[in-house]
């Protein structure tokens, strides 16, 4: 399995080390590009499709030589009945796996792994399986918590909405929610970029996503373990991270530092890029 990568900053310009992107739910490594192209020289960027969203396959089959990890989709029929018996599932850690390929395929470890929302959630499972492989985490308007029976039954939902209506449903349910009041009035291109990312997800992803994030496993008791640096950035308007659970969060991590960015909701990297550049840039200038 090879993810289809964006990039900034040739491999010999790496010489401070590399920054792993990793993008939310349902969007892709597009989402990453005003960090790509402001990232402090000496660093490379690697902004990945995860499995199943933007030019990355569901399965993986089209890149032979290979094989499938145990990051592949599994197909068992079970659970927290997101996904029907025949449909893929996509697992955080199954995610965390294909990050970690790409890592040790680039040669870039240990590498700051910075992932907002669903790519925190694979931050977090890629520390729990790879640490080894993390420099440093970025955790971006993310939780550590598992879904409530409320958040899986939203899921489920979610997931027949996709089948049945397809992804532009699932766009204009979601885009009003993960965006702040004043970027959805005077940033209309974010809501149109957001818009087009969802629209652009496979239905089969969606579901396949939805199902992995219901299942993920609770990371709070994880966070005490992560003594690498830590930067958690929060929307002050992300009405489905708050800034009080991005609080916690860091509060949870031993060496955490919390910058919150005003005007700014769920995505918050597209909403204020520039601020969000600027936290990251401290961040990395200190590592
Ligand atoms: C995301 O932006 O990745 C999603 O809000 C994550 C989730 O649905 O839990």
């Amino acid at each position: 399995m090879a993810l289809h990568v964006r990039r900034s900053g040739a491999r010999e310009q790496g010489s401070r080390g590399a920054v792993v992107l990793i993008h939310g739910f349902p969007f892709d490594g597009s989402m990453w590009a005003p960090q790509l192209t402001a990232l402090p020289p000496g660093w490379r960027g690697l902004a990945p499709d995860l499995r199943g969203f933007g030019r990355s396959d569901l399965d993986g089959g089209s890149d032979p030589g290979t094989g499938a990890a145990d990051g592949a989709p599994v197909d068992d029929g079970s659970a927290a009945g997101v996904a029907g018996p025949a449909e893929a599932v996509l697992t955080m850690e199954g995610l965390a796996d294909d990050v970690a390929a790409l890592i040790e395929r680039e040669s870039v470890a240990p590498a700051v792994v910075c992932g907002l929302s669903m790519g925190g959630y694979v931050a977090l499972a890629l520390w729990r399986r790879r640490p080894e492989l993390v420099r440093a985490l970025v955790l971006a308007d993310t939780r550590a918590e598992a879904d409530t029976a409320e958040g899986r039954a939203n899921r489920k939902r979610m997931a027949e909405t996709a089948r049945t209506s397809g992804s532009e449903a699932i766009a204009r349910a979601m885009v009003p929610t993960l965006l702040s009041a004043s970027t959805l009035e005077s940033r209309r291109h974010v809501a149109d970029q957001v818009a087009a990312m969802i629209q652009g997800t496979r239905p089969e992803t969606l579901v396949a996503a939805l199902e992995g994030m219901a299942r993920r496993s609770d990371s709070t008791g994880l966070l005490g373990t992560v003594d690498v640096p830590a930067l958690v950035v929060a929307g002050e308007a992300d009405g489905l991270t708050p800034p009080a659970v991005a609080r916690s969060l860091a509060e949870g991590l031993p060496r955490a530092r919390l910058v919150v960015l005003p005007d700014a909701g769920h995505v918050s990297n597209l909403e204020q890029p520039a601020a969000f550049n600027e936290a990251l840039r401290a961040f990395l200038d200190e590592l």
